[in-house]
């Protein structure tokens, strides 16, 4: 297998450091009701409780100010290894394909080449399929986009968006999240290399079944007709977000196959588990900042840092 050619020497005085992660979904509602000059539909709001949970999370990034942020997402699908974006700048339009009364912007983000270069080495080191994305054309999924927007609207900081291999689930959850755990180890080894200061985001909701028709169609924001699918999909929510802020991930780890089972949970596309064990499995607790349903769907927005 042919190695690429761009990874270099960290930087002397510059240990790499996974500074923070978050788990950070992403319906596009969440950047409708907002109304940021990036989006063309306009809005009356909506949404709140989640939105001031993203409010924590971008004062936070502000506070650590990272040198790049590491973002894996469902929506960004390739069938054959882990993709890394890898081209210094991406811009366009993005209009989500289910909802694009609501989403339709543009966007416009600086790769960080050296880190994306280095996780593609580090994959194949791992034994992992891999490719760097160097097409200065790709359209960035709305996964990626609306997750990096929520937690730094001001897009200041580089990124490097990785793609969910769909393939391990043909096998079964197990064979797919233990490849997501090697996916894991490699970013942070890559993260390590590079000397650079990263926070993670697992572009992920919880429980993931929906409405099958927007509530109401004139106001896509009305909050009265906005409630979870249903209280089994809020009870295993619950469940997963108690061991989380427990700091159980034994527990969490051992649910988890059964969660995305019975929840349709958006984290079997692997992003948490890439996370969580490219941060060495923390021990403490995670720090919820709010939660709440959007379409039905369960989505806690949430913040693992040292205490
Ligand atoms: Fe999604």
């Amino acid at each position: 297998m042919t190695q690429t050619p761009f990874a270099k020497v960290a930087p002397a005085g510059r240990p790499g450091e996974i500074v923070a992660g978050f788990l950070a979904p992403h319906p596009p509602h969440l950047v409708y009701a907002e109304n940021p000059p990036q989006n063309e539909p306009r809005s009356r709001g909506g949404w709140e409780v989640l939105r001031w949970a993203y409010e924590h999370c971008r004062r936070r990034i502000k506070e650590l100010s990272p040198d790049v942020i590491l973002v894996h997402s469902p929506h960004w699908q390739t069938v054959v290894g882990h993709h890394v974006l890898a081209t210094p700048r991406l811009e366009g339009r993005s209009v989500d394909p289910i909802f694009p009364h609501l989403f339709r912007y543009d966007y416009g983000m600086d790769i960080d080449v050296e880190l994306a270069g280095a996780i593609v080495e580090e994959c194949f080191a791992a034994g992992l399929e891999s490719r760097p994305m160097r097409n200065p054309k790709f359209r960035v999924d709305y996964g990626t986009i609306v997750s990096l927007h929520l937690l730094n609207p001001g897009w200041d900081i580089p990124v490097v968006g990785i793609s969910a291999n769909n393939s391990p689930y043909f096998y079964d959850d197990k064979v797919g999240q233990e490849e997501m755990t090697r996916l894991g180890h490699a970013t942070a080894r890559a993260i390590a290399k590079t000397g650079r200061r990263a926070v993670l985001v697992a572009s992920n909701s919880l429980s993931h079944l929906h409405f099958s028709e927007e509530p109401n169609p004139a106001l896509p924001e009305d909050m009265s007709r906005e409630h979870v699918f249903s209280h089994a999909q809020y009870e295993w929510d619950v469940r997963v977000i108690n061991l989380l802020r427990e700091g159980n991930l034994e527990e969490f780890f051992r649910i988890l196959p059964e969660f995305c089972l019975e929840a349709f949970a958006e984290i079997k596309a692997g992003g948490l588990t890439w996370m969580l064990e490219a941060m060495g499995r923390p021990s403490y607790g995670a720090k919820l900042h709010g939660y709440g349903n959007v379409i039905g769907t369960g989505n806690a927005v949430m913040e693992w840092s040292r205490p």
